[in-house]
C-alpha cells in the first residue's frame, strides 16, 4: 500500500535541488565539452602533465622540406603562453604540421564551418603566405585551402574559415607555408562553427544540450580533487610551477593569455573553458552557479595545509576578488574584467564551497573560518560552502561535522561513492540530522557502476534525499562526463568520444528526478522495503501531485495508492525500466523513459510498479 496525506505539508523543496556536477576529468574540457577540436594548440604539453606527453603530442610534423621545433624562449607570444612553434620551410614545395585532435581526430559534418585561427610571425619582410586544410588521415583532402597571409616579425592573430566537403571522424588540420620561411606558430585553434548558444570560445553543442535537457538547478564547478591540489602559489614568470590548484585568475582573459596547467588528472588543460565560461554556462542553463576555491588544505591524498599567511590571505583576498567579478559593478576592478569578456550585468553569485574533501579536518576549519568570516563581512547574503571531508563516515567525517557545528556553518559538502547495496540500505541517512544544524550539499554521489541496477539504488536513495529537502539542499550525482578514450574516473553520468554522446542510465534516472521535482513533499508512507521506495511533492503551479516510486525487486509490484484526495482520471506516468544489468552505450541505449497514461486514478486505485523500474506519475487534483 501506499499512502498519501495530501493535508499535510512536507518540507520545501529548493528550486536548486538537484543540479551537475563539473570536473574537468576525464577530458570533460579539453577533448570534451570544450568545443576547441586541436589538441595542445598552444604546444604546452610537457611530461610533468603526463609521461607520454611532448610539446609535439598530437602533431605530425611533415617529413621532408623543412623543421619544425617547440621553443621555449624570449621570442614567446606573452609570458602565460611560453611554447611556440618554430616552423622552417626550405623552399616553395611547402612543410607542415597535422594535429591529429583527440579520439579518431575531428569530427566532421558534410558542408559544416569551422572557425580557424593562428597567431603568427614571419622573418620574409614581404610575408608567408600560411594554409590551413582539413585532411584525413590518408592526406586527402577534407576543406578548400585557407590561406591567410603572414605579415611581419610581430605576433597577430589570423582567422579564416574552412568548411568541410565531407563528413568523416578522422578530420585532421593542416597547417602549411611556402618558403623560404620561418614562422612563429602559436594557438593553432579550429572550432565548430556551432557551439553551444553560438558562443564564440564555446562549448560542444551535443554535450551542452544534454546537460541543459537535465535542467539542473545548479552547476558545483570546477572540482573535485583538481581544485584543492598541487601548488597554491600563483602563477609567476619565468618561474612557472606547472601542477597548480584551480586558481580562478588564471582562467579568465584572452585565451591566448592563459596559461595552461598540469591537471591532477594526468594531462594537460588549457583553462579555454575558464570562469568566464563556467558562469555563462551555468546562465544559459538557469543553474545556480557554485563555484568551489581552494582552502588552502592541499587535498585528495595530497593532505598538507599551507602554512604561509601571506599566501592563505592572497587566496582570501582572490576569493572576494571572484564574487566582485561575479557580482560586482563593471566600474569595480574585477566587473569590469566581466564586462570587457562581454557580461556587463552581474551573474548573480548566491552559494560560494571553499575547499574540497579536505583530509585534516582541524586544519581546514581553521582556514575555512578566515574565509568565511572575511567573505561574510563583506557579502552577509553569500553562503559559504564547507565539507565533511573524503568519507561519507569515519573519523575525519566525524570531526569534520563537529567542527561545522561549533562554528555554525551554513552549508556542508558530502560525497560518497557506495555499492548499490549502501544505497539501498541507507535510505534514511538524513531522516535523523538536526534541522538546527548545517544543511547539506550532496555534492557527489555514484553507486559504482554504470549498469541500471546502480540507477535504481541510486534512485531509491533519492527518495530520502526529497523526503529530507528541508537539511538536504543540494544534490548533484558524480562525475558527469567522461571521454572514453581518456577515462580517470567510472562511473559518469554521459559519456562521449568525438562523435557520439550518450546518457547513462542514471544520466536518465537524473533527468527524470531533475524534471520533476515538484516544490513541497507531501508526506507518504509505503511498506518498508528497501527495494521499494517512494517520494511524493506537490507542483504549486499546476497542485499536481509527482508520486515517485521505485521498484528495484525482481518481480511487479501491485500497489494500492491511497491518495487522499480526488484525482482526475487520466495521468501521466512516465517510467524506466529494464534489465537490471543494462548498460546504455554509444549504439544502444536501452534503458530511456517511456511516457504513457493512466485512465484509472482515483482517490484510490491499484496500480502495478513493474519488476525493476522507477515511475513517476502526475496526479491532478480533480
Ligand atoms: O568525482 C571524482 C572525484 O571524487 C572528485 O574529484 C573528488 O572530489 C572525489 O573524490
Amino acid at each position: 500500500d501506499l499512502t498519501i496525506e495530501p493535508g499535510r505539508e512536507g518540507p520545501a523543496i529548493s528550486d536548486e535541488m538537484y543540479g551537475v556536477f563539473y570536473e574537468d576529468i576525464n577530458r570533460a574540457a579539453d577533448g570534451g565539452l570544450y568545443a576547441e577540436l586541436v589538441q595542445n594548440r598552444s604546444f604546452e604539453y610537457a611530461p610533468v602533465d603526463n609521461p607520454d606527453y611532448t610539446p609535439l603530442t598530437a602533431w605530425q610534423p611533415a617529413q621532408q622540406g623543412g623543421s619544425a621545433e617547440v621553443v621555449d624562449d624570449a621570442g614567446r607570444l606573452n609570458e602565460r603562453n611560453r611554447n611556440y612553434l618554430r616552423l622552417t620551410a626550405d623552399g616553395p614545395q611547402g612543410y607542415g604540421i597535422t594535429n591529429t585532435g583527440y579520439n579518431t581526430g575531428f569530427a566532421l559534418r558534410e558542408g559544416a564551418k569551422y572557425d580557424f585561427s593562428v597567431w603568427a610571425r614571419t622573418d620574409q619582410p614581404a610575408g608567408t603566405a600560411l594554409t590551413a586544410m582539413l585532411r584525413d588521415p590518408s592526406g586527402a583532402p577534407l576543406s578548400q585551402p585557407l590561406e591567410v597571409n603572414v605579415r611581419g616579425d610581430g605576433w597577430a592573430k589570423y582567422t579564416g574559415t574552412l568548411t568541410a566537403t565531407r563528413a568523416d571522424t578522422r578530420g585532421r588540420l593542416e597547417v602549411s607555408a611556402a618558403g623560404p620561411a620561418t614562422l612563429g606558430l602559436d594557438m593553432i585553434s579550429l572550432f565548430p562553427r556551432e557551439t553551444f548558444k553560438g558562443r564564440p570560445n564555446g562549448m560542444r553543442a551535443d554535450l551542452a544540450e544534454k546537460i541543459a535537457a537535465l535542467n539542473p538547478g545548479f552547476l558545483r564547478f570546477p572540482g573535485g580533487c583538481l581544485v584543492n591540489t598541487g601548488s597554491h602559489r600563483a602563477y609567476e614568470a619565468p618561474d612557472w610551477e606547472r601542477e597548480r590548484s584551480y586558481q580562478w585568475k588564471d582562467t579568465i582573459g584572452p585565451v591566448e593569455q592563459r596559461a595552461t596547467n598540469a591537471n591532477f588528472w594526468g594531462y594537460n588543460q588549457s583553462y579555454g573553458l575558464g570562469y568566464f565560461e563556467y558562469f555563462q554556462f551555468a546562465e544559459d542553463v538557469g543553474a545556480m552557479p557554485l563555484p568551489v576555491v581552494p582552502a588552502l588544505v592541499t587535498g585528495c591524498g595530497q593532505n598538507q595545509a599551507t602554512d604561509d599567511p601571506e599566501l592563505l590571505q592572497r587566496h582570501i583576498q582572490d576569493t572576494l576578488d571572484l564574487i566582485e567579478f561575479a557580482n560586482g559593478p563593471v566600474t569595480s576592478t574585477w566587473g569590469a574584467k566581466r564586462a570587457e569578456m562581454g557580461h556587463p550585468e552581474p551573474f548573480g553569485l548566491t552559494h560560494l564551497a571553499v575547499g574540497n574533501e579536505e583530509n585534516l579536518p582541524d586544519e581546514f576549519m581553521e582556514r575555512f573560518v578566515q574565509f568565511r568570516d572575511a567573505i561574510q563581512a563583506r557579502h552577509p547574503d553569500i553562503t559559504v560552502i564547507s565539507n565533511s571531508g573524503p568519507d561519507d563516515s569515519g573519523q575525519v567525517f566525524d570531526r569534520a561535522w563537529e567542527l561545522n557545528r561549533r562554528h555554525g556553518v551554513d552549508m556542508v559538502d558530502e560525497h560518497y561513492y557506495n555499492d548499490p547495496a549502501w544505497f539501498l540500505a541507507n535510505n534514511h541517512r538524513y531522516d535523523s540530522y538536526d534541522r538546527n544544524g548545517p544543511e547539506v550539499i550532496l555534492g557527489e554521489f555514484a553507486s559504482e557502476d554504470n549498469k541500471f541496477h546502480n540507477s535504481l539504488a541510486e534512485a531509491a536513495y533519492m527518495t530520502g534525499l526529497e523526503r529530507n529537502a528541508d537539511v538536504v539542499r543540494l544534490a548533484s550525482y558524480a562525475p558527469l562526463l567522461s571521454n572514453v578514450d581518456y577515462v580517470q574516473w567510472s562511473p559518469d553520468m554521459i559519456w562521449f568520444d568525438n562523435a557520439r554522446s550518450w546518457g547513462t542510465t542514471s544520466y536518465q534516472t537524473q533527468k527524470l528526478f531533475m524534471n520533476n521535482v515538484g516544490d513541497r513533499v507531501v508526506p507518504s508512507t509505503a511498506t518498508e522495503d528497501q527495494a521499494f521506495r517512494q517520494v511524493v511533492t506537490r507542483d504549486e503551479r499546476t497542485g499536481e501531485l509527482i508520486v515517485k516510486v521505485v521498484n528495484a525487486q525482481s518481480s511487479p509490484a501491485r500497489t494500492h495508492l491511497d491518495v487522499g484526495t480526488d484525482v482526475e482520471p487520466t495521468a501521466r506516468v512516465t517510467t524506466l525500466q529494464g534489465d537490471p544489468e543494462a548498460e546504455n552505450t554509444a549504439t544502444e541505449q536501452p534503458i530511456r523513459p517511456v511516457e504513457t497514461t493512466l485512465d484509472s486514478a482515483a482517490r484510490e486505485f491499484d496500480h502495478t510498479f513493474p519488476a525493476n523500474s522507477i515511475t513517476f506519475l502526475r496526479l491532478r487534483p480533480a
